[in-house]
């Protein structure tokens, strides 16, 4: 089964998480684009979307789903989003696509984060795939020595603009084995609006598309 195949199962699967006549969170990626598509199915169910990205919001509005402000529809009974990577604690690392700052609010916001993602996100130690930091742009060579102190290996991502107007520097070789310290780590280097880790607030709900079904960790 290819991996497509298993995030649109996962996708498929956060639709039951979906309350009538309320607004849903919307992460941003492949995997959240399976959402939407299911999502669309039952539209006039919900009252609309807050959105991570402005990608996600263009998807959204191609199949008219209203799009709204987080300042006015929130807090969100419910957050959906992908992940890189996942650990069993359900902590993530997340950014590939760049929209880490408005996905981390809005899983702050949200009541219950379900996150949807293929098998192959599952990790034993998160660190493999490359940390995204996002940083204020005069900040980049700052943030990117504070990293190299700690261990990291920083690397601007190329021709990339986040929808903030800040840069993204992607950081190697990161053995996270304390997630949670980590991030609250990066938290306090000047110039980095956020850490692509998702461990102060982790997922509540992992659901992993596999070939045998979705395999559910969390409540
Ligand atoms: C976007 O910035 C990311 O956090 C995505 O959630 C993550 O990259 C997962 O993307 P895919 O669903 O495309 O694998």
């Amino acid at each position: 089964m290819s991996s497509d195949e298993m995030k649109k199962r996962a996708a498929e699967a956060a639709l039951k998480y979906v309350e009538d006549n309320t607004v849903v969170g919307i992460g941003t990626g492949t995997t959240v684009n399976y959402f939407i598509e299911a999502l669309s199915r039952i539209k006039h169910r919900i009252e609309g979307a807050v959105s991570s990205s402005e990608a996600t919001t263009q998807r959204l509005k191609a199949h008219q789903i209203p799009v709204l402000d987080l300042n006015a529809a929130g807090p969100l009974p419910l957050y959906v989003d992908g992940a890189d990577e996942a650990n069993r604690y359900l902590q993530l690392i997340k950014g590939g696509g760049g929209a880490l700052t408005r996905e981390k609010i809005i899983a702050a916001a949200s009541d219950q984060f379900v996150c949807i993602a293929d098998q192959a996100k599952l990790v034993d130690v998160l660190g493999t795939f490359p940390l995204p930091v996002e940083v204020i742009p005069m900040a980049r060579s700052h943030v990117g020595r504070e990293l190299l102190k700690r261990g990291g290996q920083p690397v601007l991502r190329e021709n990339f603009i986040t929808d903030n107007g800040n840069l993204i520097l992607d950081v190697y070789n990161l053995q996270i084995l304390e997630p949670a310290k980590l991030e609250a780590e990066f938290n306090s280097i000047a110039g980095i609006v956020t850490v692509g880790l998702f461990a102060l607030r982790p997922a509540d709900v992992l659901l992993l598309g596999t070939p045998d079904g979705v395999r559910v960790i969390g409540v």
